[in-house]
This record gives structure tokens, C-alpha cells and sequence, in this order.
């Protein structure tokens, strides 16, 4: 069964089986190598549709949704 969780200020955590595919927004896909997979929620990954950890950098705030982030430069 699936494990979804939507962590505090940063990804979707996701439990999955080494071998899973995701499929991106572009229909490419991903074979999984890994059982837990972090997508990124705020928007500012440069390593899309994986979390890099800039929401920590940039202070993702995840009670007020992606549409009121605003990227800080
Ligand atoms: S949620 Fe981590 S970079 Fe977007």
C-alpha cells in the first residue's frame, strides 16, 4: 500500500517499491531506484520532480500554499 505524506514546509514523501516508474508532467519516465522519493511542493527545485531542498532555503511555507510562495532573490 501506498505511503503519502505531506511534510510540514517541504516535499511529498512518497514509500515506494526500487523499480516503481513516475512518469513526469513531460511523460518521460523515471525508474525508481529507491524506496522513499521526496517531490517537490514548493515549486523551486531545480531537480524537478524531485525536492533539492531549496524550500528550506527559501523558506517554503506550506500553510499558505504554492500560490502565495513567492521566490526570494
Ligand atoms: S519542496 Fe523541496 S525544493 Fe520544493
Amino acid at each position: 500500500m501506498a505511503n503519502i505524506k505531506f511534510t510540514n514546509n517541504g516535499p511529498i514523501s512518497l514509500n515506494v517499491s526500487s523499480g516503481d516508474v513516475l512518469e513526469d508532467s513531460e511523460g518521460n519516465n523515471i525508474t525508481l531506484d529507491t524506496e522513499e522519493v521526496y517531490l517537490c511542493r514548493c515549486g523551486q527545485s531545480s531537480n524537478k520532480p524531485f525536492c533539492d531542498g531549496t524550500h528550506a532555503v527559501l523558506g517554503f511555507d506550506s500553510s499558505k500554499g504554492i500560490q502565495d510562495f513567492v521566490k526570494q532573490e
